[in-house]
């Protein structure tokens, strides 16, 4: 299974600090936003990822990221030249993704809770039984989001951008999982309105032939898009509220890859050392220091 990071755009609402750097590369309290959306990919046990940036920022996501060995994972690049829309992801994406299925992730969305490691199980199986899946979230103004139907069995009966009357108060997260041949469905989708190709749309086709389903995310569960100068703010309080009381790191790239026997304990330990002066650094010693 493939993964992408679409993690371009144009990040309008957080001028003036994206005119001179990506949203997606901003902090997060202790972290690069885009740590977070990485994280949950391999948290799905994902490690080809193509991250897809706009020409102009594709030069310091290289640098940041590299091409994945610290994280034993692997990196390619693509770039977006301009935002016509998520669907896009995969036509950019398409020899990337070959004959596999994938998923995409938003470079701003950040998941954290129980039972995430199920639905994406779950996610999974859906995607090699030719069935799409999208992950809902409650929330309290289901005006503001893309809003799911579902039916008692998790069928998705609708799916709609910013409804004036929400069917439900489940809103669309960032993150979808497509079984193999999504990049043919996303290459008959004409633009909206607003001129892009929607997801929304994408998923529509998987829903008219009955392969679409949802995974709720659990109540309680953390799910934040980040892109206004409040929801930065609120969602680093809410990760430095989470690693103070737990006295971890949460969403780390590097405790994933070494949890799973991606890195080793050398790997682990280099990015120990270049982090030593944070908690950062120190987490990932202890990781090292609790498996002598
Ligand atoms: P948005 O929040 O819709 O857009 P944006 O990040 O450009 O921000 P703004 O509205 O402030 O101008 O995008 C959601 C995520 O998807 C974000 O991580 C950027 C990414 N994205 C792309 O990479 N390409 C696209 O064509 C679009 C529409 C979004």
């Amino acid at each position: 299974m493939k993964g992408i990071i679409l993690a371009g755009g144009s990040g309008t609402r957080l001028y003036p600090i994206t005119e001179g750097i990506s949203k997606q590369l901003m902090p997060i309290y202790d972290k690069p936003m885009i740590f977070y959306p990485l994280a949950t990919l391999m948290l799905a046990g994902i490690k080809d990822i193509l991250v897809i940036t706009t020409p102009e920022d594709q030069a310091q996501f290289k640098k940041l990221l590299k091409d994945g060995s610290e994280f034993g994972i692997n990196l390619t690049y693509k770039e977006q030249p301009s935002p016509d829309g998520l669907a896009q992801a995969f036509i950019i994406g398409e020899e990337f993704i070959g004959d596999e299925a994938c998923a995409m992730i938003l470079g701003d969305n950040i998941f954290y809770g129980n039972g995430f490691n199920s639905v994406l199980e779950n996610a999974k199986e859906n995607a090699i039984n030719g069935k799409a899946t999208i992950f809902g979230n409650q929330v309290r103004d289901p005006e503001r989001f893309g809003i799911m139907e579902l039916d008692e069995n998790n069928n998705v009966l609708s799916v709609e951008e910013k409804p004036e009357n929400p069917k439900s108060n489940y809103a669309i997260t960032g993150l979808y999982f497509y079984p193999k041949g999504v990049s043919e469905f996303a290459k008959t989708i004409k633009p909206s309105q607003r001129g892009e190709l929607e997801i929304t749309t994408l998923n529509d086709i998987y829903r008219m032939q009955g392969n679409l389903k949802a995974e709720i995310l659990e109540e309680g569960f953390t799910w934040f898009d980040t892109g206004t100068f409040d929801s930065e703010l609120d969602a680093a309080n809410m990760i430095r509220t989470i690693e103070n009381n737990k006295d971890k790191i949460i969403c780390c790239p590097e405790q994933i890859a070494y949890y799973r026997g991606w890195i080793d304990k050398e790997k682990l330990q280099e990015r120990a050392t270049l982090l030593r002066k944070n908690n950062y650094g120190k987490y990932l010693q202890k990781l090292i220091d609790e498996t002598k």
